[in-house]
């Protein structure tokens, strides 16, 4: 049985350690932070993520899977995952691969020879092959592969465990051979298994993360046509999603995407196309950053305008802060966004999320949070529905109805019904509808 290391635990690497560890594998998660590796070794994840402290529990009760802060201990590791971040960078659109190189030359170090090296992290092309160089210089016996992640957060253990695909690029016969035996228990359920080169499976990832993008913007550029055409967004979705070539799935249309991997990912692309002189081929992800962008703004606008065009001192309860339900999220979030937009031009903005105030606050401190959902909505001249969690979808507009002072909520996800809304006196909006005013 092969044994595993895993570097970077954050939310890539905590799960995908978890996740070879139910595969059965011995596997050694490896951070700097010790904060981290600390919380991780007594069975707390540092994240939300469904499922996944329960199989954390599980693998750390087996014995398989272990947690460190010294690279000495990943040493006698087969395969070494490697899943650190890489951040937009500060200074512009780029990917900033400091931790990368840090973590593979630090792996190389103490790597035992013949050992495999597997990046997992979003890369731009080209990558790779930089990292190999440096791999070498310090330990020629040592190989490089390219496995790149395909997880949707609130899915992880669902997508690691039960991929669409695996797709891994390697330099040699041995290295697809040990990634195979790796992920030996997915390929008996018939999961596709593709083979490339290291520069084409880089690319697959940040493809396929630009081509989501594109799908929601696409369909976020619908929806402002459909607002000025006097047209409905969602019947449009549901009508073109019923061609399989279109498909209904990522044309949700709304206030866009945000999180730490599409919006980053995408400008990282465009950034590495033009350094490899390919700059126009992209220049339409450009456009797909500014729909995505736009779509905040727009909220932001049609919010001020059901204020009667003054917000200022109007209480606004937001539901929701993380980037998309079902994780505690908040990078790029638009709906913090959004609230903080509308905090600035004035309003009083009060921001409920389920899981994510903790993050959220950490980054916006001087927003206004609460976890008590009816107390916060007392009182409000608007709602703004901007993360879709079950309990909004669930929630019994006539309750609410009894606390807030004015009856208006605009679904920035497309996700409520606007009858149910209607029919309990509320004034109903959202991003590429029509209005739908109340039912007296
Ligand atoms: C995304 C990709 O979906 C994963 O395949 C990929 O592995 C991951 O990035 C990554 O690069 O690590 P994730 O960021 O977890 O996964 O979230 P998504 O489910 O893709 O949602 C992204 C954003 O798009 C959210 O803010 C969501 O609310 C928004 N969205 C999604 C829409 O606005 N409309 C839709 O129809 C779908």
């Amino acid at each position: 049985m092969l044994t595993l290391s895993v570097i970077g635990t954050n939310y890539l690497g905590a799960t995908h350690a978890v996740g070879m560890a139910e595969l059965g594998f011995n596997v050694i998660g490896l951070d700097t932070d010790e904060r981290k590796i600390e919380a991780l070794a007594a069975g707390r994840l540092p994240f939300y993520e469904p499922g996944l402290p329960e199989l954390l529990k599980k693998n750390l009760d087996s014995g398989r899977l272990r947690f460190t802060t010294s690279i000495e201990q990943i040493s006698d590791a087969d395969v070494h995952f490697l899943c650190v971040g890489t951040p937009q960078r500060r200074d512009g659109n780029a990917a900033d691969l400091t931790y990368v190189f840090s973590a593979v030359e630090a792996i190389a170090k103490v790597a035992k020879s013949g050992s495999l090296i597997v990046g997992k992290s979003t890369v731009p092309v080209g990558t790779a092959e930089l990292l190999i160089a440096k791999i070498h210089q310090i330990n020629p016996s040592l190989d490089l592969a390219w496995n790149p992640e395909f997880l949707r957060e609130g899915f992880a253990i669902e997508d690691t465990l039960h991929p669409n695909r695996i797709v891994v690029g390697v330099q040699s016969d041995l290295a697809e051979a040990t990634l195979r035996q790796v992920y030996e228990k997915l390929l008996a359920e018939q999961i596709p298994w593709i083979r490339s080169d290291l520069r084409t499976a880089e690319l697959v990832k940040t493809a396929a993360n630009a081509f989501l993008a594109t799908k929601i913007s696409f369909i976020n550029a619908m929806a402002e046509v459909c607002d000025v055409a006097g047209a409905d967004v969602m019947t449009l979705a549901t009508a073109i999603g019923y061609d399989p070539r279109i498909g209904n799935r990522f044309l949700q249309a709304g206030i866009g995407f945000g999180g730490g991997c599409l919006p980053k990912d995408l400008r990282s692309f465009m950034a590495r196309a033009e350094e490899l002189g390919a700059k126009e081929a992209l220049d339409f992800l450009s456009d797909i950053d500014s729909i995505n962008l736009r779509a905040r703004h727009r909220m932001v606008d049609l919010a001020v305008a059901e204020l009667d065009g003054n917000p200022v001192d109007k209480k606004v309860f937001v539901l929701g802060a993380a980037f998309k339900p079902n994780s505690d999220d908040v990078r790029d979030s638009p709906a913090l966004e959004i609230a903080e937009g509308l905090a600035k031009l004035g309003a009083n903005v009060v921001i409920h999320d389920p899981k994510a105030l903790d993050k959220a606050k950490e980054r916006f401190p001087h927003l206004q949070f609460s976890d008590d959902l009816n107390q916060s909505a007392l009182g409000a001249d608007l709602v703004l529905h901007l993360t879709e969690w079950l309990e909004y979808r669930e929630l019994d507009p006539a309750e609410l109805g009894k606390l807030v002072s004015r009856r208006r909520i605009i679904d920035g996800r497309n996700a409520l019904s606007p009858a149910k809304w209607q029919n309990a006196g509320w004034t109903y909006l959202a991003p590429g509808r029509p209005r739908f005013d109340a039912h007296d």
